[in-house]
């Protein structure tokens, strides 16, 4: 292993790497990592050395406030190669305010802008052999901060470690999108962590969605959770409605996560002279839109996820099949958007970043 000292940051590089163990037309979402990974401790008030280091295991005491109050937040970010092998993020620097959005709502310290982009200009430079170029390919990546401080009292850490790994992805649904619409369990409420990525939120929702899958779905759409009357957002994305031409979201909240990809289909909607209303939305308006063959379409948008059509949803009991649409929303949003992520169209908003 060699030791560099980069401007801020220390890294150790790995002699070998794994790439070329790595079946990249066969990848499970989130299973592989690449070679390295980026780690930064807080302590005494501080983020102390930024290090970019092997990828491998942690060792961090069971008594940690992660392991007993699930004190962690994290993102989801996506880089790609282009056809001449640039390597491009997209949006970074709105994950990174969320990221820290995020540790605010759970008390955890902000971690320095500038220091987390250099550390993913850096490892993203170090693994790109694991970006492999092509529409639908990409690295998955994956930063995140946990409460590492010792100790079982409940109260916020004083210790945290704060992580990034890359992870080489392709689609996350490999087929169908069938979802459940939400009749009794809840993602989030009001005054509680649903806006942010809180690593709890994401945990809570398995049960609900075991029960969702051993019915032949994949997903589950939330409802509020006072009347479980307004749909909110799915599992691993943000939801949208086409009901005629329209285009409909509900508004982001105390419950809802403000997502990037969320907010670039509504700019691409705007862009196309498609109407976008950002609005609350009732199951009963949508059972009306499907009793009238006015719902043409819902999708979820997310960064894992990219922009998922749903093919058919349940609603006690019920379930509606979406018409199959040969120019929908969907495709057209999701063709832009990745046009615009590996670099093959013209990007008006200024959402491609480089790395360099
Ligand atoms: C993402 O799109 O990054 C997500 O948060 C989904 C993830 C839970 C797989």
């Amino acid at each position: 292993m060699s030791l560099i000292s980069q401007q801020n940051l220390t890294v150790i590089k790995k002699e070998t790497s794994r790439v070329n163990d790595v079946d990249f037309s066969n990848l499970t979402f989130g299973k592989e990592f690449t070679d390295h990974m980026f780690e930064c401790d807080y302590k005494d008030g501080t983020w102390l050395e930024p290090t970019i280091r092997p990828f491998g295991p942690l060792t961090i005491s069971p008594g940690a406030k992660v392991f007993h109050y699930g004190q962690a937040v994290f993102e989801g970010m996506k880089a790609y190669k282009d056809d001449q092998g640039k390597v491009w993020m997209f949006r970074p620097h709105e994950n990174i305010k969320r990221m820290n959005r995020s540790s605010k709502r759970l008390a955890i310290p902000e971690f320095p802008p500038e220091i987390f982009l250099e550390a993913l200009n850096t490892i993203l430079r170090m693994d790109s052999e694991w970006i492999k170029p092509g529409f639908g390919n990409s690295l998955y990546i994956r930063p995140f901060v946990i409460a590492t401080q010792s100790g079982v009292a409940a109260s916020e850490s004083t210790e945290y470690k704060f992580m990034i790994l890359l992870s080489p992805a392709q689609a996350y649904y490999k087929g169908e999108v069938r979802v459940v619409i939400a009749e009794h369990y809840s993602r989030a409420a009001d005054g509680g962590v649903g806006a942010a990525k809180a690593a709890g939120n994401y945990g809570a929702q398995f049960y609900p969605t075991n029960l969702a899958k051993e019915k032949g779905f994949q997903q589950v759409i939330w409802t509020d959770s006072n009347e479980h009357k307004y749909l909110e957002e799915a599992g691993t994305m943000n939801v949208f409605f086409r009901i005629n031409d329209t285009l409909i979201t509900a508004p982001t909240s105390d419950r809802i996560l403000d997502g990037v990809t969320r907010k670039s289909v509504i700019a691409l909607a705007e862009r196309n002279g498609i109407k976008a209303e950002v609005r609350k939305i009732t199951i009963d308006e949508l059972l009306a839109a499907s009793n009238e063959g006015s719902l043409m379409e819902i999708f979820g948008a997310g960064t894992a996820a990219v922009i998922s059509p749903v093919t058919a949803f349940s609603y006690k009991d019920q379930v509606r099949q979406l018409p199959q649409l040969e120019d929908s929303f969907a495709m057209r949003f999701k063709n832009e958007l990745m046009g615009i992520q590996y670099n093959k169209a013209e990007d008006p908003f200024g959402w491609r970043y480089e790395v360099h």
